[in-house]
């Protein structure tokens, strides 16, 4: 048994395994609270994680990834250091990415996507991801189990992305083994996570992309890659072509370790809950609530970081510049004053679409209305073609005795494998 008073949130194993006891101790001291390993002040409620996702004038993005590590590379003086942030802004990981800058710079960047993700282009997207669930459902739904991950959410949630980008069909095979989409698990890579972002496939992506907009460039193409190769900033000047790269290859790191979450998170708990599966399986206008729901009560972000770059308070609690604040999603979601019976999942729950699972304020998840359709899609086409899904009592224990295994990240909350029984449904 964890002494929760003094166990440290970054390295214990057993709070990486279930984060939500731990998250009641902080909330126990309040909303806004010092943990005293590492000086990080937590946020676990839900309004005052709000207020600091809004404030971008007393708290930066810029260590939103990996929090208090690194260490600052310098030591914060006066109440207010956005001069020593910008002077040390290249130091930070993944600095060159938009999820860690501030204004101004986010919104140039911000603006280069929302050039790639028009609606007509989720809309398109969004049918390819119809054929794309069946395609993947065909690799192993003859063996009547599989293991969830490596076998459908993985790869999906990668080919997703792949086809939003427009990344020619002949190539997609090279990315899935590229991004350890490929079964066996392979190298695994691709998460949005300190240790994963910045190194090998955040590389492996921008060599690719600069080739292929850089071709385009040069020789003009009506396709979506096409589209990016030709996207200006609103005031008309013309990128340079890392800046118009680095927002597409970010979509990797950024949507496919979370949606692999997300995916598992929700059949993890059809399989668990046979009489929700057979509601849904009634009433399939309850699938994007029970999506939603499964957001909330499983964030796969967990928690986000920011700098206070202005002395400032939260909560009534005084921040000094310099303070990394922890917003802790997962704790946020179940804050009893905003989700009543917060730690129950409730399809029925009115106000579940107000989760933040996707964070607020103007580093809002880009990915969002994606992550929600693959969701979707994937439950429907699930119930359609696999009666019965439960867990595998053999990888995972008994029904009121299950062991799952969470991958021991501070940052993301997700299983490292679900194993599922499923009778195949012959013609669909
Ligand atoms: C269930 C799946 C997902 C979850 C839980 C999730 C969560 C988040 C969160 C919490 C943030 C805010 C980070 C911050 O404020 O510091 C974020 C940002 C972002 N997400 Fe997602 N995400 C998911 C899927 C996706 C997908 C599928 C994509 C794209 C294909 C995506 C692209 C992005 C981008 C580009 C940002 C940065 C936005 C900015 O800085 O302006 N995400 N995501």
């Amino acid at each position: 048994m964890t002494d929760l008073a003094s166990a440290d949130y970054f390295t214990d194993a057993t709070i990486a395994q279930d984060p939500y006891d731990y998250y009641e101790h902080l909330r126990s001291h309040g909303p806004v609270y010092r943990e005293p390993h590492h000086g990080v002040v937590a946020v676990t409620g839900y309004a005052e994680v709000m207020a600091a996702f809004k404030d971008t004038d007393s708290f930066s993005a810029v260590n939103a990834i990996g929090g208090p590590f690194p260490p600052l590379p310098f030591e914060p003086d006066g109440d207010d250091i956005t001069a020593q942030i910008e002077a040390h802004r290249h130091e930070f990981p993944i600095h060159e990415h938009m999820v860690v800058m501030d204004p101004p710079a986010h919104e140039r960047a911000r603006s280069l996507l929302s050039r790639l993700l028009t609606p007509r282009r989720l809309a398109e997207n969004e049918e390819f991801m119809w054929e794309l669930v069946d395609t993947q459902l065909d690799e192993f739904i003859g063996n009547q189990r599989c293991e969830f991950l490596s076998e459908y959410a993985r790869p999906f949630a990668t080919l997703a992305i792949t086809d939003l980008l427009g990344v020619p069909a002949e190539d997609r095979a090279e990315f899935r083994r590229a991004l350890g989409a490929e079964k066996p698990e392979g190298n695994r890579v691709g998460a949005l996570d300190g240790a994963a972002v910045g190194l090998n496939p955040l590389e492996y992506l921008d060599d690719k992309f600069s080739a292929y907009i850089a071709e385009r460039r040069r020789d003009p193409r009506n396709d979506v890659l096409g589209g990016m190769a030709a996207a200006t900033y609103p005031d008309g000047s013309v990128p340079e072509l890392l800046e118009v790269v680095r927002p597409a290859t970010f979509l990797f790191a950024a949507g496919q370790e979370t949606v692999t979450k997300l995916l598992s998170a929700a059949v993890q708990t059809l399989g668990d809950r046979p009489e929700l599966q057979r509601q849904l399986r009634e009433h399939r206008k309850s699938i994007p609530a029970f999506i939603e729901e499964a957001l909330r009560m499983e964030s796969p972000t967990k928690v986000d970081f920011r700098l206070a770059r202005k002395t400032t308070t939260l909560g009534g609690v005084r921040i000094p510049a310099g303070t990394v604040v922890m917003l802790c999603l997962g704790a946020a979601n179940r804050d009893p004053a905003k989700f009543e019976d917060p730690h129950e999942f409730r399809l029925d729950r009115k106000n579940v679409r107000e989760h933040i699972a996707f964070g607020r304020g103007i580093h809002t998840c880009a990915g969002a209305p994606l992550a929600r359709v693959e969701g979707r899609i994937t439950v429907h086409r699930l119930l359609d073609r696999m009666r019965d899904i439960t867990v595998s009592t053999e990888a995972h224990g008994p029904a009121h005795d299950r062991r799952y295994d969470y991958e021991s990240t501070f940052l993301l909350r997700g299983l490292t494998d679900l194993h599922i029984e499923f009778t195949p449904v012959e013609a669909s």
